[in-house]
């Protein structure tokens, strides 16, 4: 598998349909965590349905539209990263995660997603990165944060997770500000 170790126990993998079976179980196990925030987790009933979810996403890896990879840490799967909403013409793209709760607050995701901005500043069509989440989801308004993005906007009741309404903080990186 396409696997790139960052150090420490952290590694990324390209996300592909193999990994179904595992990442419903962390999808299973986390339902609670991730529900308030994500909008795909009660629809998610089976490996089928990850393995349908992963299967469009490395269509749209072919096809120059977003890269998944599997955040792993000591060599267990642990949450998914991804560069999403590839756009040559505007040279944009979005950044989204989630983590295991029993792995949150040891800066993988914010490691990760260092990671995932130089790829998308080295090979892909991009100049420009952002990061969308709920103002009142600290954790992530944080990994933005740490990682020098400006918040730029806020579109009211922008985000949909389940029954919840949130409006919507974009965080923005140029790349010119990126200091690796
Ligand atoms: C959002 C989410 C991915 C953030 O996870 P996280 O573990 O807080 O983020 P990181 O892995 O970057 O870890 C940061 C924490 O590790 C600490 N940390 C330890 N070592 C660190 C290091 N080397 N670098 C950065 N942070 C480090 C930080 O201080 C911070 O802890 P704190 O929250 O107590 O201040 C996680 O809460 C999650 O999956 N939430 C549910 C899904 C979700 O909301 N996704 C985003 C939708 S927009």
């Amino acid at each position: 598998m396409f696997r790139e170790d960052l150090g420490e126990g952290l590694a990324l993998a390209l996300a592909v349909p193999q990994h179904a079976e595992a990442i419903f179980e962390l999808i299973d196990r986390n339902r609670e965590h991730l529900r308030r925030w994500l909008p795909f987790s009660d629809a998610t009933r089976s490996p089928d349905d990850t393995r349908a979810f992963l299967r469009s996403q490395l269509q749209d890896f072919i096809a120059g539209r977003a890269l998944t990879a599997v955040i792993y840490h000591q060599d267990v799967a642990v949450g998914l990263l991804s560069l999403n909403r590839i756009d040559p013409v505007n040279r944009t793209a979005a950044i989204g995660y989630w983590i295991d709760k029993d792995t949150t607050g040891r800066g993988l995701v914010t490691r990760a997603v260092r990671r995932l901005i130089k790829l998308a500043f080295d090979y892909f069509p991009v100049d420009r990165v952002e990061i969308h989440c709920a103002p009142d989801n600290k954790p992530s308004c944080a990994v933005a944060e740490r990682l020098g993005f400006t918040r730029e906007a806020v579109l009211r009741r922008s985000l949909r997770a389940h029954e919840y309404v949130d409006d919507r903080v974009i965080w923005g990186l140029l790349r010119e500000e990126w200091k690796d």
